[in-house]
């Protein structure tokens, strides 16, 4: 039976069995491929998109289990207007190969979304789920912090 799912605003019938993982149909299938594959086991977060504002690490999602609208790095903002966390990650030129980092943005995007003014420790607590390999960890934080408080300033 054919899935309706709501991405990033616009709405997409999927025709595929009920187990396949919210990455897959995401990349595969729909072609947003800014969400990225890293351990398939719920252990790096590069997968992390968002139902319904929650961050979630889509490559632990079947399909038959998507309960909301989906938002990935694409829908978050676009290169007319970024997303404050997007213009942040920009200024502390916070990416290196990249790989991680549109999981990162979605997890962040969660945490400023319930805590608008993150300390350190939230942060931390947070994006621990995170991983980055290239080490962007300081960046990102400073990031997080810019972004909070250019959303704080409207
Ligand atoms: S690919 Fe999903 S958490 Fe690593
Ligand atoms: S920027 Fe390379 S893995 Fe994070």
């Amino acid at each position: 039976m054919a899935t309706i799912l709501t991405v990033n605003g616009t709405e997409h019938r999927v025709d595929l069995p009920d187990d396949v993982p919210l990455l897959w149909v995401l990349r595969d299938e729909i072609g947003l491929t800014g969400t990225k594959y890293g351990c398939g086991v719920a252990a790096c977060g590069a997968c992390t998109v968002q139902i319904d504002g929650e961050a979630v690490r889509s490559c632990q999602v079947a399909l038959a289990d998507v309960w909301g609208e989906i938002t990935t790095i694409e829908g978050l903002g676009n290169p007319q207007a970024l997303h404050a966390l997007q213009a942040a990650w920009v200024t502390h030129q916070v990416a290196q190969c990249g790989y991680c980092q549109s999981g990162q943005i979605m997890q962040a995007a969660s945490l400023l979304a319930r805590t608008p003014e993150p300390t350190d420790a939230d942060i931390d607590a947070a994006m621990s789920g995170n991983l980055c390999r290239c080490g962007t960890y300081p960046r990102i934080r400073a990031a997080i912090h810019d972004a909070a408080r250019a959303l704080q300033e409207g």
